[in-house]
């Protein structure tokens, strides 16, 4: 299988250094994060996610055998007694914050305390600047922010929960709060494809349904065509559409 890896996992390998990985937890499993953690030379690894079928599919993605110490673990991070006691070397924390409001709502400022009992080596967070408040002038900035605003708008309208991004000063407060020292890290521009549109606006197609009133429903479909007529003309012109930061922050237990 070809694996792309992307910049933000090697900036993370550039920063572990010499150091090894050696038990690795997975606070927030997907795909993305389970191909890379295939990649690396760890001792054993524990990928943690509150939904099953996310399970389902970073195990489908992990183009390896399991060991015999690797695991898929599907829990919540409220719950107390998930991984009580246990400890790893390496920790990824991997968009994991911003999506936690559709697992625990209002739980974001315990989580990182919540980690920190089982962390004695480093932690890597990943994440990206919230865009969605954002009303931009140039047509890049404007595009990328009006398909979140529908987005999450749609998400709320059918009674699912958007998730909320926090941004890297939050994250570097957050992190001194629970115990850690935010040792370094770095922004990176974010070049947005077909398939950010893609993703982005079938998950609103995909929740039409959901939509009783039929003129609204209407409207909405109408809405989301223009969105992707808009997302293609600006890709002919663009080719990639550069908005926004994603972020990589390396924290250690003080
Ligand atoms: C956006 S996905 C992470 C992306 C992933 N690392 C990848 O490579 O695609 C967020 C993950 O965090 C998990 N998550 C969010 N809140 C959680 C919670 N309270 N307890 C456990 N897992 C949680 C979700 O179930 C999901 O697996």
């Amino acid at each position: 299988m070809d694996l792309k890896i992307s910049g933000l996992f090697k900036y993370i390998e550039h920063l572990h250094g010499n150091r090894s990985w050696g038990s690795f937890l997975d606070a927030g499993t997907g795909v993305k994060s389970m191909q890379w953690l295939s990649t690396l030379n760890t001792e054993r690894w524990t990928a943690v996610t509150a939904s099953p079928g996310m399970a389902e599919n970073a195990k489908q993605a992990y183009p390896k055998p399991l060991r015999a110490n690797d695991r898929i673990v599907v829990g919540n991070w409220v719950d107390p007694k998930l991984l009580a006691g246990e400890t790893f070397d390496t920790v990824l924390v991997d968009y994991f914050i911003g999506a936690i409001d559709g697992f625990a709502p209002y739980w974001q400022d315990l989580a990182f305390e919540r980690l920190r009992p089982h962390v004695t080596g480093r932690m890597y967070i990943t994440a990206v600047e919230p865009y969605v408040p954002v009303v931009e002038k140039d047509e890049c900035g404007r595009y990328i922010g009006d398909v979140g605003r529908f987005r999450d708008a749609m998400l709320l309208l059918v009674g699912h929960r958007p998730y909320r991004e926090y941004p890297s000063d939050w994250m570097a407060r957050a992190l001194k709060r629970a115990g850690f020292n935010p040792v370094e890290g770095r922004r990176f521009p974010i070049r947005y494809g077909e398939r950010f549109i893609h993703s982005q606006l079938g998950m609103c197609r995909d929740r039409l349904h959901l939509v009783q009133d039929e003129r609204l429903r209407a409207g909405l479909l109408s809405q989301i065509e223009a969105l992707e007529a808009q997302g293609r003309a600006l890709l002919e012109r663009h080719n990639s559409i550069p908005y926004g930061f994603d972020y990589v922050i390396a924290a250690e237990p003080v």
